[in-house]
């Protein structure tokens, strides 16, 4: 048995329009999967398109996951065009607000946690239902460097991050000897739009977190692939819990 195979496995990546997400849908549609991905705007169809037109099975789905209402019905619309199965679950998606703490606005506080957060809640229950009924399933959600950091300026969103950390841990417990592996990937400093303020050459932190990154450059889509694969395969059975930097080597610095 090739250990890293995932043909023909019925994935969901949210946020697979762009960025990290992105690289992770295309990585699993290299390796044989079949994808629904979710985004925001009518961009999630023309990216899905782009993947078909490459030869590779791709769904797109719009929904704005802020909202729960849309967070069910994304994922039964992600469900029925995979055929009514799931094996993998990508949380991708994500959004970032900065502002010193105590300053930081209420309203922005509840978007992160509702983006960040809850709707990974939601679907990683929903995909537990149909996952744990047969047996099998992997669920891959996308923790951050503030998994172990604090952070700064962006107190929603370390503390999103920390719950999705936890959340991850907590449903492995309940989920690892039923067949369902529950993990995390962290990213390190990517450079995707989500980061456009720190990637502005002009930016004087732009030097100062790359010159710390012992790879010495960001992190891109493409790096997020292997680990993706690991973590979808069984070769990652008996890994339960765990939250993987892929970060250029910057956590353990
Ligand atoms: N870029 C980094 O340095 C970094 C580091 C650690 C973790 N992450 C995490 O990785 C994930 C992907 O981030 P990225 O860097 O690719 O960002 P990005 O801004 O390039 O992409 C974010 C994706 O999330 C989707 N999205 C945002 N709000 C949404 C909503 N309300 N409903 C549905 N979809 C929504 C967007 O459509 C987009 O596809 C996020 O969870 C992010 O927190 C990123």
């Amino acid at each position: 048995m090739n250990l890293f195979d995932i043909t023909g496995k019925k994935a969901i990546v949210t946020g697979g329009t762009r960025g990290l997400g992105f690289g992770m849908a295309e990585g699993l549609m290299e390796a044989g999967c079949e994808v629904a991905i979710v985004g925001t705007s009518d961009k999630v169809f023309d990216v899905a398109k782009g993947f078909c037109d490459k030869g590779f099975k791709c769904y797109g789905v719009k929904a704005n996951l802020a909202h729960r209402e849309e967070v069910y019905r994304a994922f039964k619309e992600c469900v029925e065009k995979l055929g009514g199965d799931l094996d993998i679950l990508v949380t991708a998606h994500g959004i970032q607000r900065r502002h010193s703490a105590e300053e930081f606005p209420l309203n922005e506080w509840d978007e992160v946690i509702d983006v960040n957060m809850n709707s990974v809640f939601i679907l990683c229950q929903e995909a537990g239902k149909i996952m744990l009924a047969k047996g099998y399933g992997k669920i891959i959600n996308i923790a951050s460097m503030v998994s172990w950091f604090g952070g700064q300026t962006i107190p929603a969103y370390a503390a999103a991050k920390g719950g999705v950390t936890q959340l991850t841990k907590e449903l492995s417990n309940d989920w690892i000897a039923r067949g369902v592996n529950v993990n995390a990937i962290a990213p390190g400093y990517m450079a995707t739009d989500m980061n456009e303020a720190l990637l502005d050459k002009n930016n004087p932190r732009y030097m100062q977190i790359t010159e710390r990154i012992p790879a010495k450059r960001w992190g891109t889509g493409q790096d997020m692939k292997g680990a993706c694969i690991f973590l979808a395969s069984h070769a990652s059975d008996y890994l339960g819990g765990a939250i993987i930097p892929v970060d250029g080597g910057y956590l353990v610095k």
